[in-house]
């Protein structure tokens, strides 16, 4: 086989083969094939597509360029939940306790990345003593006690999807329904959940801008995870504005805790009682939605979802007197009211850019080597659809500089006053099984 001449099948608009697909990640991963074929070959996809069939392929090859975890010695479905990405989203934190407190197995494994707030393994750190630097053995025995823990990332998973995904962020290819569905389902497949339910955000905060473009990902995804035989689903939700109230690490934190105890905001609470009900019906602990959203709410009411926040905190060496105790969290050492210039109705927040004012606070990491200020980040006090008077407080700034003002002009350019009243969002768009 020879690539010079896949591309130009691709190009041409035929349809690979799964040795051919197989033949070109392989090569790929091992320096066989250049940086320049693999560009090229990657546009043709980008205008081309990919059928199913191609993608799944893809997706398989992916998944065996590395390691693979296997999480059989655990009992039970293990499900996983991925959320495509936005601003101020703590589902995970709420999520894990939450399904494992109704007897959902959840073995997570994450990493650190790049954003405008940590990753959960960050979020999680700023419990004092929280580690996630665990053994394989102690990672299984505690999600076999405890259904739930989380073990920082350290087997060599997809590496052709490292070297893909860097490629496709020079060479204008990203942007591509199958090139991006089988990058983060390679991910999710490798690391060994049984069954998987997607987040798949759109609006302005989130990386498909549009929801038509959200809904084609989501089928894609779900086509590849039931394809390679694990069960799959995805929720369409809305990252016009930031999910909650808090964007930072331990504000994040103390929003989850906060939840758990069914005093969180509607729409966080009504997301994860959502996509911990997909979670639930895929585990087979329940065999309807409206069961298992039956389940989880009692599991707030009655206390048992924070307990097991305490019980998954104290095993990993968190110290669980925060959960009862948040204001314990790491605290910054300023906080600054903006206030609102106008009376009105809160129109819209512009998601990314509110997240960058957060991040330059210090909550998010620029590059691989920042360091990520635990503390600080912002509390969106108002939301869209809510009535503000001038003077009251839109946005607290959590920070440890007392500059903020460039935190400020963000948070100013991102929200929209306007005179009409003007309905909140929609929360889920779309539900693909
Ligand atoms: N996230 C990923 O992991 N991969 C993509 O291709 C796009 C977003
Ligand atoms: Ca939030």
């Amino acid at each position: 086989m020879r690539m010079v001449d896949l591309i130009e099948k691709k190009r041409n608009g035929d349809v690979l083969s799964k040795e051919e697909i197989e033949f070109i990640i392989d090569g790929y991963t091992k320096d066989e094939i250049p940086d320049y074929q693999m560009s090229a070959w990657s546009m043709a996809v980008y205008f081309q597509g990919m059928t199913d069939e191609e993608s799944a392929y893809l997706t398989n090859a992916i998944v065996h360029s590395g390691d693979t975890i296997d999480l059989s010695p655990i009992e039970g479905v293990k499900v996983d939940k991925h959320s495509t990405g936005g601003v101020g989203d703590t589902t995970t934190l709420v999520l894990a306790p939450l399904v494992a407190s109704v007897g959902v197995p959840v073995a997570k494994m994450s990493g650190r990345g790049l954003g405008h707030t940590g990753g959960t393994i960050d979020k999680l750190e700023a419990i004092p003593g929280f580690s996630v630097e665990i053994t394989n053995d102690t990672f299984i025995d505690l999600v076999n006690r405890n259904k739930v823990a989380v073990i920082g990332q350290t087997a060599d998973l997809t590496p052709a999807d490292k070297k893909l995904y860097s490629l496709r962020d020079v060479t204008a290819t990203v942007n591509s329904i199958p090139l991006i569905a089988s990058s983060i389902m390679s991910k999710k497949l490798a690391s060994g959940a049984d069954a998987i339910v997607l987040d798949v955000k759109t609006g302005s905060g989130a990386f498909m801008k549009d929801l038509d473009d959200a809904k084609e990902l989501a089928r894609t995804m779900v086509k590849i995870g039931n394809d390679l035989g694990r069960k799959t689903s995805a929720v369409i939700s809305d990252m016009s504005q930031p999910l909650g109230k808090a964007i930072g690490n331990a504000l994040e934190v103390e929003e989850a805790i906060l939840t758990l105890r069914g005093e969180g905001p509607s729409d966080l609470t009504d997301l994860c009682i959502t996509l911990g009900s997909h979670m639930v019906v895929l585990s087979g602990k329940a065999d309807n939605h409206e069961k298992a959203k039956e389940m989880l709410q009692q599991a707030i009411n009655d206390g048992s979802a924070l307990e097991h926040f305490k019980l998954f905190a104290k095993s990993q060496n968190g110290d669980p007197d925060v959960i009862a105790n948040p204001e314990n969290l790491p605290k910054a050492s300023f906080t600054f009211d903006v206030k609102a210039k106008q009376s009105g109705f809160v129109s819209n927040i512009i998601a990314d850019k509110i997240g960058t004012a957060a991040m330059i606070l210090g909550a998010g990491r620029a590059t691989k080597s920042s360091e990520i200020d635990l503390a600080v980040g912002l509390i969106l006090n108002k939301k869209v659809g809510d009535q503000v008077e001038e003077g009251e407080t839109l946005v607290t700034i959590h920070s440890n500089q007392e500059d903020v003002k460039e935190c400020m002009d963000r948070i100013y350019e991102s929200y929209d006053i306007s005179n009409n009243k003007v309905a909140a969002p929609s929360l889920v768009y779309d539900v693909i099984k």
